[in-house]
């Protein structure tokens, strides 16, 4: 069983969260000099407005507010904590001159001033279908502008590496591993082809209002950088993706957002998570035989054996490797979720002779 709490309160405190009670954040803040987030950081008494135009200031403005945030995360976090922070650059025209804002970089130097460590991270190819993809002068040189068709996920931890100490704790990550071709592909450093939001998830508008993103970015990150039974933190929730990718992936989860319209949706989402969570856990299982078919008809069979699903695997690591299926996502009084868990129900298919 696993607790998901939604707060909507300003994320600047995250009082509902112990010094070290997160072992992972996943979060994307509202975008600086990204025209859809101007009112939100007016509101806070950081938009373009009252910078009187100013670009430079305006933008450093509303980093500064980030910055808050990034320092409650520091703090939430358990050391070898890991934060994920999905951030897009802006381009803007300030006094007749286009340029580009670039927030990625401003975050990672907040990030890094606050004390956290920066690992590799990752490109996110976004597929998109914009109208006007040519920026600038068009067809003529120089004043052509190369479009902006991805994300960062900035990676920083707290520290150095987390140790497993007890040997609970070990088989609790053994039972987290992700299956060889999936590392090979979710540790590659450009990310493409993720869909949109999964639109059975919630209301269309709300999504594409809220700049979501996919719930297969959200679920990778839970699963690469964290273990069953940690608890996962969003301080920008919004519809709350990273909620639902815990919720799937047998981890805890705190949420919040300062929107509190937000909630029917969270709360419709949680709701209809069973059934996407579910595809997604039996496609793994379904994927996984597939290559291992693959494998053993080009002569390269599986060395080593998963216990839990009965299927050949590459490497050792994986022998413990345990998904489960989400039974049911209730919410309590209090509007915290509780989710259950059972044995996946995924068809079996034959699996070649080794
Ligand atoms: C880019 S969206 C996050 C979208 C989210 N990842 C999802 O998949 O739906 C940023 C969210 O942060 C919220 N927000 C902005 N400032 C906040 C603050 N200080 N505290 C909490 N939430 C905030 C906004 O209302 C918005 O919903």
């Amino acid at each position: 069983m696993t607790r998901h709490e939604a707060v909507f309160a300003d994320a600047a405190r995250l009082d509902r969260v112990a010094d070290g009670g997160a072992a992972l954040a996943v979060t994307s803040p509202p975008y600086p000099m990204i025209a859809m987030w101007d009112p939100l950081f007016a509101e806070r008494g950081a938009g373009i407005e009252q910078a009187e135009g100013r670009c430079d200031e305006a933008f450093e403005g509303m980093h500064r507010g980030l910055d808050a945030v990034w320092r409650e995360v520091y703090r939430a976090l358990a050391p070898g904590g890991i934060a994920c922070i999905v951030v897009g650059d802006a381009t803007r025209t300030c006094d007749g001159v286009f340029r580009l804002f670039a927030s990625h970089a401003r975050v990672l130097a907040g990030c890094l001033a606050i004390g956290f460590q920066s690992l590799p991270g990752i490109i996110w190819r976004k597929t998109t279908n914009a109208p006007n993809k040519f920026m600038g002068s068009g067809m003529l040189p120089p004043g052509a502008y190369v479009t902006l068709e991805h994300e960062h996920v900035l990676v920083l931890r707290k520290g150095a590496r987390r140790r497993f100490a007890t040997a609970a704790e070990r088989r609790l990550r053994a039972e987290s591993a992700f299956f060889w071709e999936e590392r090979n592909q979710w540790f590659s450093d450009v990310w493409f082809g993720l869909t949109g939001a999964d639109q059975t998830l919630s209301a269309e508008d709300a999504r594409s209002r809220s700049g979501a993103f996919p719930f297969e970015l959200a679920y990778r990150l839970v699963n690469m950088f964290s273990v069953k039974g940690d608890t996962v933190l969003d301080p920008f929730a919004g519809t709350g993706t990273t909620m639902l990718a815990a919720m799937a992936s047998e981890r805890h989860s705190i949420s919040y957002e300062i929107d509190a319209a937000f909630r029917p949706v969270v709360e419709a989402s949680a709701a209809a998570l069973p059934a996407c969570a579910n595809r997604r856990i039996r496609e793994r299982l379904e994927r996984h035989r597939a290559f291992v078919e693959a494998r053993a008809r080009m002569g390269r069979p599986c060395a080593n054996r998963n216990e839990p699903h009965d299927v050949a695997c590459v490497s050792g690591q994986e022998r413990h490797l345990l998904l489960r299926e989400v039974a049911g996502v209730e919410r309590g009084d209090d509007g915290v979720f509780t989710v259950r868990y059972a044995p996946v129900r995924a068809p079996r298919a034959a699996e070649p002779e080794r």
